[in-house]
């Protein structure tokens, strides 16, 4: 757990569009508000859209119904953002009888077929999740990355992360004994690695880990503020506008505001909306739970109790895992 030290001046936040705000929160219907917002305005567009799946804030539709609103609202988001900005859409699977439809395959075509380009698919990959027992564990969600055009802003040097082997030198050529890495750190790569839960919080009695990601609010879906802060800082400058037409409780606009930049986001749910309202005041004083950005992801030792193989499961069991296992992966 982690909270932020420093008392911030208070920003107002505005309840629609005005050109010279700060934060706009808007409670209502996402088709009503993009309205509001003018041609060619936003530097980014960064959500988790509802996947279909019925969960307590929507109700479930076919998925052609779904993609078919969706495309209605992609178009009035392509109107809005700005030739140099981008669309980072997050999402996982649609399910229905046990069968998976990867929602990054189906939103491609809508997006393609407005001339836009993806960057990047990005894998958010997690540790943990639900155990299935009829396919394999989920383990990672998608971020496609695209931009409006082929001038897009793309700040590599703000999200660079440490190398692994940062002595490693050139072994021949005319660089022949000098680093041959970058001194600002290596590119993150497409594949993130970014908790949902927060092991060093973690007591491990307690089965729902997920409620200990000190960011967790009631809100069932919540996408880590980290996870958008490097969309943020990689595709924006300081100042423009970050839109989350799905806000939820506002983690998006958190990590605008973190970075200075302007901020937007609607949500349907009154009661999402007014977390939101809470969670940027507690920014403001500087009292908002959060993982901060790039902090190393836990490995586990092996000594801790939950790492042993119980004793009643000692033959035959996963100890004839480890033991092949070795040293080293
Ligand atoms: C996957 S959640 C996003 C959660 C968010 N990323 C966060 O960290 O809190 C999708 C959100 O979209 C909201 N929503 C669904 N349909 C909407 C609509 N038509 N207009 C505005 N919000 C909507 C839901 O209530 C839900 O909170």
């Amino acid at each position: 757990m982690s909270e932020l030290p420093l008392f911030r001046s208070i920003k107002p936040v505005e309840a629609g569009f005005k050109p010279d705000a700060e934060i706009v929160i808007f409670s209502g219907d996402v088709s009503e508000f993009v309205a509001q917002v003018p041609d060619n305005s936003v530097a980014l567009v960064v959500t988790s859209p509802p996947y279909n799946l019925g969960k307590e804030y929507e109700s479930r539709v076919s998925i052609e119904q779904y993609l078919k609103t969706q495309s209605q609202l992609i178009a009035q988001l392509y109107r809005i953002l700005r030739e140099d900005g981008s669309i980072c859409w997050q999402v996982g699977n649609f399910v229905e009888n046990g069968e998976i439809y990867p929602l990054d395959i189906l939103y491609y075509p809508i997006f393609k077929e407005l001339g836009i380009k993806l960057r990047n698919r990005i894998i958010w990959k997690f540790g943990h999740g639900l155990h299935a027992s009829k396919r394999f564990s989920g383990r990672y969600e998608t971020i496609l990355w695209f931009t409006k055009s082929d001038n897009y802003i793309f700040n590599l040097d703000a999200v660079r992360v440490p190398a692994k082997y940062p002595g490693k030198r050139h072994f021949k050529g005319p660089n022949k004994g000098k680093p041959s890495g970058n001194p600002l750190g290596k590119n993150p790569s497409d594949v993130w690695e970014i908790l949902v839960q927060d092991w060093e919080e973690l007591v491990w009695d307690i089965p729902n880990v997920k409620s200990n990601h000190p960011e967790k609010t009631v809100h069932p879906c919540q996408f880590p503020i980290e996870l958008v802060e490097r969309c943020v800082l990689a595709l924006t400058n300081t100042g423009d506008w970050v839109f989350d037409p799905y806000m939820g409780v506002g983690s998006s606009l958190i990590a605008a505001l973190m970075h200075d930049r302007r901020a937007m986001g609607c949500e349907r749910e009154a009661a999402y909306v007014e977390i939101a309202h809470k969670r940027v005041l507690d920014y403001f004083n500087g009292t908002l739970r959060y993982r901060p950005m790039g902090r190393p992801v836990y490995q586990p030792t092996g000594k801790e109790k939950v790492s042993q193989v119980p004793e009643e499961w000692k033959e035959p069991s996963q100890v004839r895992l480890l033991e092949q296992r070795g040293e080293y992966e």
